[in-house]
C-alpha cells in the first residue's frame, strides 16, 4: 500500500468547536463543514460533532443532503442559497435554513409552493461585494418577506473580507453596515467567521460561523494556531522511499531546477501533486523527517517529492515523513507556497486514504 495517509484526529475538532463557543459564549454557532469539510471528511467531522454542534453549514444542496442524511435535526444553512428555482422545494423537504443574497432568489422563493416555510437568511453585502443586497434592497425585501408563507424566521448574514487583517478599517465599516440594520426584527443574526470569532466580540452576534478554526489552522498571517489555542486535526504523513547522495552541480527533479551547491543527500517522499500537496511550493518549503525539519528542494512531481537530508544523516528509507500536521503547521507550509491553509487542507485528494483517530 502507498504509504501517503491524512490522519484526522477528530477530538481536535470537537474541541476546537468548543474553543470558538468558548469565544462567544450563549452564542450558537453553525460548523462550516463545506468542501467536504474542509477536506477533512464531511460525514466523520458531522457524526464527531453530532451532540455538540448546534447547526452545520454548507455550500449547496447536494453537501447539505448529505448533512442531513447524518443529522436529521440539526440546523443546515445553505451559504449561497439556492441555484435555481427547483431547488427550494428540496430545501423544504430537507428543512433548511437559506441565504437568500439575490433579486432573483429571492423572487424564486417567493413563486415557490412548499412543503413547509424555510429559515431565510437575508445576505447584506456589508462591503465584499461578492454576494448580498446593499442596505435599501435588504430593507425592501425584509418588508416584501415578512409574513410571506414561505418564509419561517427572516434572519440577517454577512461576511467579512478582511477580517483577518486586525484593526482593518474594512472591517469596522462592514460592521457598522451590520449593526445600522439592526432596528429590523431579525429572529437571528450571524456574522462572524473564525477571525471574527476570535477577534472581534462586537461581531458575535446570535450565530457564529466558524470553519478554518475548527480544523486547527489560523486565518491571521501573524497569529498561529497554537497562539489562537486550536488544534491541528490533520496530519498528512508519508515515507521516505528513496534516499541518494548528489555530488555539487547535480541537479534534482524535472527541469534540474534545483542544483546541489553542496555534496548533498537527497530523499524522496511518497507524496506529489497529485494528493494535494502544492505543485508551486518552492525549495526550502518546510518537511518533517523522522522529526527533525528539512527543506524541499527540486520541483514536486505528481506523486513524489524530493527533499535534502543532508543535514539529517541519519534518515533512512522507511522513515515518517509529515507533510504538515502536529509537528509542522500547514499554515507554515501554506506561506511557504504562496497560499493558505484553506487551500492546502481542502485539496487533499481522494486518492490520499483518511484515518480518524480521537487523541
Ligand atoms: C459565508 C461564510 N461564512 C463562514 C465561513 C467560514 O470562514 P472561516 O473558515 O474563515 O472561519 C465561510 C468560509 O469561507 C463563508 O463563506
Amino acid at each position: 500500500m502507498r504509504p501517503l495517509v491524512a490522519t484526522i484526529d477528530l477530538s481536535a475538532i470537537t474541541q476546537n468547536y468548543a474553543v470558538a463557543k468558548r469565544c462567544a459564549p450563549g452564542r450558537q454557532a453553525f460548523a462550516v463543514v463545506k468542501a467536504n469539510a474542509y477536506g477533512h471528511g464531511v460525514r466523520e467531522v458531522v457524526t464527531a460533532l453530532h451532540d455538540l454542534a448546534d447547526g452545520f453549514a454548507v455550500a449547496c444542496l447536494e453537501e447539505a443532503a448529505e448533512v442531513r442524511a447524518l443529522q436529521g435535526e440539526a440546523r443546515i444553512l445553505l451559504l449561497e442559497g439556492c441555484f435555481d428555482a427547483n431547488e427550494y422545494q428540496f430545501a423544504a423537504q430537507l428543512g433548511l435554513d437559506v441565504v437568500v443574497h439575490s433579486e432573483q432568489q429571492a423572487q424564486q422563493l417567493l413563486a415557490a409552493t412548499l412543503n413547509r416555510p424555510l429559515n431565510v437568511w437575508l445576505k447584506l453585502d456589508s462591503g465584499m461585494h461578492r454576494l448580498g443586497f446593499n442596505a435599501a434592497q435588504l430593507r425592501d425585501w425584509y418588508g416584501c418577506l415578512s409574513g410571506a408563507e414561505q418564509v419561517a424566521e427572516l434572519n440577517l448574514i454577512s461576511h467579512f473580507a478582511c477580517a483577518d487583517e486586525r484593526g482593518s478599517e474594512a472591517t469596522e465599516h462592514q460592521l457598522e453596515q451590520f449593526l445600522d440594520l439592526l432596528d429590523l426584527d431579525f429572529a437571528q443574526r450571524s456574522l462572524a467567521n473564525s477571525a471574527a470569532i476570535l477577534t472581534i466580540p462586537a461581531a458575535h452576534m446570535d450565530w457564529l460561523r466558524p470553519g478554518i478554526m475548527l480544523y486547527g489552522a489560523t486565518p491571521f498571517a501573524d497569529l498561529t494556531a497554537k497562539e489562537l489555542g486550536v488544534r491541528p486535526a490533520m496530519s498528512l504523513t508519508a515515507q521516505l522511499i528513496a534516499c541518494r547522495d548528489v555530488a555539487v552541480d547535480e541537479v534534482v527533479g524535472y527541469g534540474g531546477s534545483w542544483r546541489a551547491e553542496r555534496p548533498s543527500r537527497i530523499g524522496t517522499v511518497s507524496c506529489g501533486y497529485a494528493d494535494g500537496y502544492p505543485r508551486h511550493a518552492p525549495a526550502g518549503t518546510p518537511v518533517i523527517v523522522g522529526g527533525h525539519r528539512v527543506a524541499l528542494v527540486g520541483r514536486v512531481s505528481m506523486d513524489m517529492l524530493t527533499v535534502d537530508l543532508t543535514d539529517a544523516p541519519d534518515a533512512a528509507i522507511g522513515d515518517a515523513v509529515e507533510l504538515w500536521g502536529a509537528q509542522l503547521p500547514v499554515d507554515e507550509v501554506a506561506l511557504a507556497a504562496g497560499t493558505i491553509g484553506y487551500e492546502l487542507l481542502s485539496k487533499v485528494t481522494a486518492r490520499v486514504s483518511r484515518r480518524y483517530c480521537s487523541h
